[in-house]
């Protein structure tokens, strides 16, 4: 199940020199949403190890509204798996866009920031992210 876990408008500070927003803004804006979702289903700290390709498929422009989204994929032993996606909306048309998408890897760790296995962490209702996925927490 998607969690909507930002909606926000571009500024002006989040643009690049040619006037759209700067990639490194929406790659930010990604990978806080992953670590939002993270802790909707795992109580403890998480870092990100792994981001897969990312496409920036249209410009994102000041004013947009944004709207970031958030789905589990994977439930590995120390690991969560998120597809990412990162939508907007046109200030002025309305009309959506799919700005670019991914998955980010998050791994669990303890306070010495070892990675640790998720299933003693797992939220009550985690649950309604985890539908349908297959687990790896086996207590290995
Ligand atoms: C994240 C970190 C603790 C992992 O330590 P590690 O010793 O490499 O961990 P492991 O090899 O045991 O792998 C841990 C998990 O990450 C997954 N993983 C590691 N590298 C991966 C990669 N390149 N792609 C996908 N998954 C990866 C492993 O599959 C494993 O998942 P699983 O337990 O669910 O099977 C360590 O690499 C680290 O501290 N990296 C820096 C994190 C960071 O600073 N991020 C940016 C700021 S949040």
């Amino acid at each position: 199940m998607r969690y909507l876990a930002i909606r926000d408008r571009v500024y002006p500070t989040d643009l690049n020199p040619n006037g759209t927003a700067f990639g490194g803004f929406i790659m930010s804006q990604m990978d806080k949403a992953a670590s939002i979702m993270v802790e909707e289903v795992i109580v403890g700290k998480a870092v990100t190890v792994f981001v897969d390709k990312l496409h920036f498929n249209y410009p994102l422009h000041n004013g947009d509204i944004y709207s970031v989204y958030a789905e589990v994929v994977k439930l590995g032993h120390t690991s969560i798996t998120m597809h990412i996606t990162f939508e907007s909306k046109c200030g002025l048309s309305k009309v959506c866009y799919n700005i670019c998408d991914a998955n980010f890897v998050f791994v669990a760790i303890n306070d010495k920031g070892k990675p640790i296995s998720i299933k003693a962490l797992l939220r009550p209702d985690a649950h309604q992210w985890l539908e349908g996925l297959e687990h790896e927490t086996a207590d290995t």
